[in-house]
Order: structure tokens, then C-alpha cells, then sequence
């Protein structure tokens, strides 16, 4: 099971086993990961769950869509290079270790 890991801004950390295909939003929200609000339920209409992911980790993270190409543009918080939306990343073997820092 990937093991996911969010750090605040105050540097707590919250690590969770995720079950493989859930996507990261769901799994913040199931481990109690306070500042990913995830209003529109993972549908792509809210940009309430961007994350900055760790720069190692980047590469790992499935291609970025049009869609949330452009809801990162609203975010609230500076979008970065780092800046995903986590309800369009799914655990799996291939983010086993992901390190998800959230936005203050
Ligand atoms: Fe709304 Fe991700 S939960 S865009």
C-alpha cells in the first residue's frame, strides 16, 4: 500500500497507507489533513486541494490535464512549479513515499 506523507505549514507531518487508486484529496480528508478543504469533491471546479509537491516527486506525478492546468491559475495560495491539484493524483506504487507539502 504507497504510503503518503503531508507536511503543514508549522512542518507536522501526517503519513497515511493509501489503498492504490484513491486519489490524494479523498485520502487528506481520511487522515484528518487539515487545509484540503476538497469542496467540489474531487471534480475538478473548486482548486480547494492544491499541494505543492516534493520537487523529487514531480516527475513521478501522472502528466498534468488542461483542466487543472487552469484551475491552478486560482488558486489562493502562489502557484509554483510544485503546484498540483491532489484530488488528480492517485496513490500507486509509483507515488509509494510522496511527500505533499500544503499550502498555508
Ligand atoms: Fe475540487 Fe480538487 S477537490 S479541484
Amino acid at each position: 500500500m504507497p504510503q503518503v506523507h503531508w507536511l503543514m505549514s508549522n512542518d507536522d507531518r501526517v503519513s497515511v497507507d493509501v489503498n492504490e487508486g484513491t486519489n490524494l484529496m479523498d485520502a487528506a480528508q481520511f487522515a484528518g489533513v487539515a487545509g484540503i478543504a476538497g469542496e467540489c469533491g474531487g471534480c475538478l471546479s473548486c482548486a480547494t486541494c492544491h499541494v505543492y509537491v516534493d520537487q523529487a516527486w514531480l516527475q513521478a506525478c501522472p502528466p498534468m490535464g488542461d483542466v487543472e492546468n487552469a484551475m491552478l491559475d486560482v488558486v489562493i495560495a502562489p502557484r509554483t512549479v510544485q503546484s498540483r491539484l491532489s484530488c488528480q493524483l492517485i496513490a500507486s506504487k509509483a507515488l509509494d513515499g510522496v511527500v505533499l507539502r500544503v499550502p498555508q
